[in-house]
């Protein structure tokens, strides 16, 4: 057998680039001071496959049917993501700020997956009694998941292979190590090197594993970012710390669509679906106050209709601040400038501020026009028409731009008691089917002119509010 020759190499521990020498900057993610040295020591070939161990045969009512392939989490909003439960020996990632709920997303669906077959629940970061302690608060008994409290990767594919689990959960991959790298736990050469051994071990063994990995900030330990092309699919679990919200994504998956989210509240006894996040987002909104703007947006194939807020106020000194979140900051300075240049709303003058509420985030061109009208009327300070939704995608012009599956949002808004639509003019016709009032405009004037806000329509801005 050759002998493997330790070397060593530098790798960003933010995006995983390799470099043969210390560099101060990442070319590739830009981070600064990344680079760490790691050595590398190669697993030598046919070190588990020279030899191979007799497949263990599985008894006939076990096997599974092509129907049941995919296990059920017991969570519908899980199994939404994951487009109908886990698929048999896959390997997913759940990635995720610390402290935002994946241990216990993940504890809850290994409560419901032991009536399906054991549960292997692999805690590298809390003892054993910690894991019980949280299971027993959310009222979860023990029976049918084991608990493994380990860190050392051979020994655990070894338990894997022994207890032949329906589903093995690592929590966290960051703190598993292979002998076979010289390097410390949760660089970038560990994480992938235990991900692969791990990618083997499901396919192999037609067990699913999830792989819970922590978001990093910056610097010492690498990212799930760095193993999202080995898994077979990636998740994340997003939301305001200080936030009850929750909304798991998927952002990659092998075997179905990838625009799902599941929406969850965390609690005391865990993370509980939220079956109906339209009307809880717009639950505490407030009525008459400026800003503030109901989008019909559309995640994957489910409609939801969240809040944009806005807040302009004039700058005191220096450069105009612009503070965004859940919407994507780039896109919102862009508007700002057509706002100023096609609907002569300067803002160079003024701080603008933008909150989607609820912790969400939205990527989608679509949520354009409410943003926009939402910082007009913020500026303005008059409030928008509070009975109607604003959507559509602006160009550079000012004008209006088609929106993909208008009947479906519309028909949420309706639900919700939302009595007019602000729409693309293109867009107007796409709207068979619903009852409520459906306004074609053709460009960013037109909209605001209609939306309630505009000068001399104090009056008859919303009446009823
Ligand atoms: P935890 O699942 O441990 O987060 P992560 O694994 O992502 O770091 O959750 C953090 C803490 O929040 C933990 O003490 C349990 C608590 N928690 C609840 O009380 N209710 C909930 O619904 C969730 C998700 C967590
Ligand atoms: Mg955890």
């Amino acid at each position: 057998m050759p002998s493997a020759r330790p070397k060593t190499t530098f790798v960003c521990q933010q995006c995983g680039a390799q470099s043969p020498k210390w560099i101060g900057r990442c070319p590739s993610c830009q981070g600064w001071n990344t680079f760490v040295e790691e050595r590398i020591v190669p697993a030598p070939k046919g070190r588990d496959g020279s030899a191979r161990a007799p497949r263990v045969p599985i008894p006939l009512d076990a096997v599974t049917t092509a129907g049941d392939e995919r296990l059920s989490t017991g969570i519908g909003e899980f199994d939404r993501v994951l487009g109908g439960g886990i698929v048999r020996g896959s390997l997913v990632l759940l990635g995720g700020d610390p402290g935002i709920g994946k241990s216990s997303l993940l504890m809850q669906a290994s409560a419901a997956i032991r009536r399906q077959g054991t549960v292997l629940y692999v805690s590298g970061e809390e003892s054993a009694a910690q894991v019980k302690m949280r299971a027993r608060r959310f009222g979860i008994d023990g029976e049918g998941i084991l608990l493994l409290a380990e860190t050392d990767l051979a020994t655990v594919i070894e338990t894997i292979r022994s207890t032949r689990p329906v589903l093995a959960v690592i929590d966290s991959i960051q703190t598993m190590s292979s002998d076979a790298i010289g390097s410390a736990a949760g660089g970038v050469s560990q994480l992938r090197e235990c991900a692969a051994r791990l990618l083997e071990v499901a396919k192999g063994e037609e067990i699913s594993i999830f792989l819970i990995g922590h978001v990093t900030k910056e610097g010492t330990v690498a990212g799930p970012r760095v193993l999202e092309h080995i898994v077979d699919a990636v998740l994340y679990l997003e939301g305001e710390r200080f936030h009850s919200f929750r909304v798991l994504r998927a952002t990659k998956d092998r075997f179905g669509s990838t625009d799902e989210v599941g929406v969850f509240e965390m609690g005391e006894t865990g993370l509980r679906e939220v079956v109906d996040p339209s009307g809880v987002f717009l639950q505490e909104r407030g009525k008459g106050v400026s800003g503030s703007v109901v989008v019909p947006t559309l995640e994957g194939t489910r409609p939801l209709l969240v809040e944009v807020q806005a807040l302009v106020t004039p700058t005191s000194f220096g450069l105009p601040r612009r503070t965004v979140n859940g919407l994507d900051l780039q896109r919102v300075i862009l508007l700002l400038a057509v706002l100023g240049k096609r609907a002569g709303l300067a803002l160079g003058q003024h701080d603008v501020y933008v909150n989607l509420v609820g912790g969400l985030r939205i990527r989608e061109p679509a949520a354009d026009l409410g943003l926009a009208v939402a910082v007009a009327s913020a500026l303005r300070d008059r409030p928008a028409d509070a009975r109607a939704v604003f959507l559509g995608e602006i160009g550079l012009g000012g004008e209006l731009r088609r929106v993909q599956r208008l009947g479906a949002r519309l028909r949420e808004a309706e639900r919700l008691g939302f009595e007019r639509a602000i729409v693309p003019a293109a867009s107007a016709r796409d709207a068979d089917g619903v009852s409520l009032e459906v306004i074609g405009v053709a460009d960013l004037r037109e909209a605001i002119a209609r939306s309630g806000i505009a000068a001399g329509s104090e009056g008859r801005s919303d009446p009823r509010v």
